[in-house]
């Protein structure tokens, strides 16, 4: 990853992040960090970025800005104003309490911009998730590459978390990540189903690579071991406050990434 992309992800954290209303605490850009480093060291390739689930953009931004440099269309997918389709529990009330509606595609836009991302570059899907198959987002996209970063965090019941995961899972590059949001949240236990079913009913080539804060990142299963070691060894080197687990999960060694509140998010 080249310096510039990083001052940019520094300038958004620092001066914009706190403002953008959205889910995504701020640490999570440690590992990321590390990922989008390495990426650029096993190819030349910069793939772009997707999101499910985009609501104002906190995440979807950064991730937007390390790979600003792509040639190939970044995606967002969200049902926007079409709240009908965003689903809790019962299927009758909407996922997100507060401030959803018809802005949020404005806000969204108006974030992006601030962040210094041409926003006519982007495809911007409206759609209920679940509606689309790989091929018909691949249609949408002019100038399409699978992803390099792929965030599902749309509805988080459990069978539009699981179709989410298929969809990542087809259209993310080898050298890609998948993020899985609210992995561990007691109130979306659909997200967690999701990703079990996907572990203990199949053999995907994407699998855990690590926990940190209601995120659960996947890779390819050919760069798990390169991605674990690396990452184990840039936290521990370059972020000393973070503690650094090893955790098995569903039969893949894994690490649980617990960073410390006030240290530093990246590491310049
Ligand atoms: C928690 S918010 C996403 C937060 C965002 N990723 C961030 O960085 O702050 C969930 C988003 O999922 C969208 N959503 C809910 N159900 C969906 C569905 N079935 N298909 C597509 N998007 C959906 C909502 O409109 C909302 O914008």
């Amino acid at each position: 990853m080249d310096q510039d992309s990083l001052a940019t992800l520094d300038r958004y954290l620092t001066e914009q992040y706190v403002n953008v209303e959205g889910w995504c605490w701020e640490y999570n850009w440690q590992p990321i960090q590390f990922l989008a480093q390495r990426q650029s060291e096993l190819s030349q390739h910069i793939g772009p970025v997707a999101e499910i689930g985009v609501f104002h953009g906190k995440f979807f931004i950064g991730l937007n800005l390390l790979k600003a440099k792509s040639r190939f269309t970044h995606t967002v997918i969200d049902v926007f104003d079409m709240q009908q389709f965003s689903m809790s529990g019962e299927g009758k009330r909407i996922r997100v309490p507060k401030n959803i509606s018809d802005q949020q595609l404005d806000k969204f836009k108006f974030n992006a911009v601030s962040a210094g991302i041409d926003v006519d570059a982007l495809c911007i899907i409206k759609s209920d998730s679940t509606n689309l198959l790989s091929r018909e987002i691949e249609a949408a996209i002019n100038n399409y590459s699978k992803f390099s970063f792929f965030s599902v965090d749309g509805c988080h019941e459990f069978t539009h978390a699981y179709s989410d995961l298929n969809l990542a899972m087809e259209m993310t590059d080898h050298n890609g990540i998948i993020f899985m949001d609210d992995y561990l949240h007691a109130r979306w236990p659909g997200v967690h189903e999701a990703v079990a079913k996907m572990m203990f009913c199949g053999a995907p080539r994407f699998v855990p690579l690590y926990y940190v804060h209601n995120k659960l990142a996947m890779c390819h299963v050919n760069l798990h071991n390169d991605y674990l070691e690396g990452l184990f060894r840039f936290l521990t080197e370059r972020h000393p406050a973070t503690t650094v687990r090893r955790v098995t999960r569903y039969g893949w060694p894994t690490l649980t990434i617990e960073p410390k509140s006030g240290s530093p998010v990246l590491a310049l």
